[in-house]
């Protein structure tokens, strides 16, 4: 094992007292290094090489925090005011007599509750009390503890715990700082190590262009170095991994020659589902599925349209289908609701563009009234697209989506028959998950019902899935809430995309 120079001094260092448990302080001493960080580095290497044995012991001080120096020079809360009932008059022990001798309301409430903690009464909105002895014993004792970390704190293990948990469960009055201190001492096979092998040695620890320019390199020593060790992990400002996963998903459509459309989620319950042949009878339209809105309560419809649709719906118009048999209610199909899915934005899409091919996508947050659990959110986020063009078919769609997931990463996905009011045939994507599988969305080819009132006769490929879904998979969560805590600690860990 050839030494570093760092070790080498560390270890001449060490065997000047080759019995000691040396402290930090004797080697940065002994070696008259100045940064404990050699010494940390050294004697991890010395520790490899089984010449030296570190040992830790951690302690934890408690010292004052900000509120705690206050308290330590002024009397803590509860003891000035306690104090003061001591000495006030009977008649001006109220709430009125603290703010009349000073005590601030953001001092007096708190104040005040802890007193009540220690046996205080308010009767008749004045402080009353029976224990005088105890409270004044619990306040003497928390007054001490205080006092005695003035300076510059106490070891942990030396305080009374039950008031280092008082304090701790009030803002800002005690810290408890954790540290671990180090020695080293040599092992027996650092104790054999001759001096004489420990000189220093010409190592090129940087690889400069300087150095690669010239010749001298060829024959020098290059400092080991150890990939493997464990090293801080650098943390700074990043996008929110949903964020980033947006961004993914974008440059895959993109890159698939998708173009990207947006809308709003301020919606007609007409575009929002009587434009996709969903009945005004259908279950998912009720208060206990979708958000309806107090404001806009009204979302006005193109006359045309509710034309259409009504025909559509009472006896299938032109499409061939008998439609729904039941009268379409136009003033139901202007109410306002959050959308609950962004299949409102390709269809409106196709409306707006009846006669021109395209493979649009879009991402779009979307609300429904669900229960909240492991895999599902009331607030959610949808990848809709379309693929609308003359020879649009079903074999087309389900490549498209498995090209989609196999560039997220995800080759395995199955589809299965499913249905849908506005799609014929209908197909479910589902991903094995965790032993089960997990639903990722639905997609299938718009009926005629859909496609005619909106001015094309083309048939049209349609997708709208989860992106939340599919966050779990590429970031592995457990659970969809995960994603929106704001837990900082957890996000700096979750994979950058
Ligand atoms: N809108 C469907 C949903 O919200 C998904 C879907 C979109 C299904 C397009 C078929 C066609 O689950």
């Amino acid at each position: 094992m050839s030494l570093g120079n760092n070790e080498r001094s560390m270890l001449r260092a060490m065997l000047s007292n080759a019995s000691r448990n040396w402290t930090l302080t004797e080697i940065l001493e002994a070696t008259e290094w100045t940064d404990q960080v050699h010494v940390a580095g050294a004697g991890q290497a010395l520790s490899e090489a089984g010449l030296v044995e570190i040992s830790e012991t951690s302690s934890r001080r408690v010292v004052l925090g900000t509120e705690g120096q206050k308290a330590a020079s002024e009397g803590l809360l509860e003891s000035r005011i306690w104090d003061w009932l001591q000495m006030s008059e009977e008649s001006e022990r109220n709430m009125q007599g603290l703010f009349s001798v000073g005590f601030e309301r953001h001092e007096a409430g708190p104040g005040v509750g802890l007193l009540k903690s220690l046996g205080v009464k308010v009767e008749s909105g004045s402080f009353v009390w029976d224990n005088e002895d105890t409270v004044s014993a619990t306040i003497a004792s928390r007054t001490s503890f205080i006092q005695s970390l003035a300076d510059s704190g106490e070891d942990a293990d030396s305080l009374d715990s039950s008031l280092i948990e008082h304090f701790q469960g009030r803002k800002d009055l005690i810290e408890i700082e954790e540290s671990t201190t180090r020695n080293w001492t040599l092992t027996k096979a650092g104790v054999d190590t001759k001096v004489e092998d420990l000189q220093e040695v010409e190592q090129i620890g940087e690889i400069t262009p300087e150095l690669l320019q010239g010749e001298s390199w060829r024959d020098a020593e290059f400092k080991p170095f150890d990939v493997n060790a464990p090293a801080p992990i650098p943390t700074g400002g990043r996008p929110h991994p949903m964020q980033a996963l947006i961004e993914r998903i974008r440059s895959v459509f993109l890159e698939m020659g998708f173009s990207e459309i947006e809308g709003d989620y301020v919606q007609s319950a007409g575009w929002n589902m009587d434009a996709l042949f969903i009945p005004q009878s259908h279950p998912a339209r009720t208060m206990q599925d979708t958000f309806y809105l107090n404001n806009p309560e009204k979302v006005d419809v193109a006359p045309e349209m509710l034309d259409l649709w009504a025909k559509v719906h009472e006896h299938g118009h032109d499409t061939g289908s008998k439609g729904w048999g039941v009268e379409l209610d136009k003033e139901e199909a202007q109410t306002g609701l959050l959308w609950t899915h962004t299949t409102v934005n390709t269809v409106r899409h196709i409306a707006e563009n009846p006669h021109e091919p395209c493979r649009v996508f879009g991402i779009g947050r979307v609300f429904r009234q669900e229960t909240i659990d492991r895999t599902h959110l009331p607030e959610f986020h949808q990848i809709e697209g379309i693929i609308h063009e003359p020879d649009a078919n079903l074999p087309m769609l389900i490549s498209t989506l498995k090209t989609f997931y196999a560039k997220m990463g995800y080759p395995d996905v199955r589809v299965r028959p499913a249905y849908f009011p506005y799609t014929e045939p209908s197909v479910e994507v589902e991903v094995y998950w965790r032993g089960e599988w997990l639903e990722l969305g639905g997609s299938g080819i718009f009926r005629p019902e859909v496609t005619e009132p909106l001015g094309t006769e083309w048939p049209v490929c349609a997708w709208g899935m989860g992106l939340e879904r599919l966050a779990m998979l590429v970031l592995d969560l457990d659970d969809i809430r995960e994603l929106y805590q704001p837990d900082l600690e957890r996000l700096s860990k979750m994979p950058i995309l």
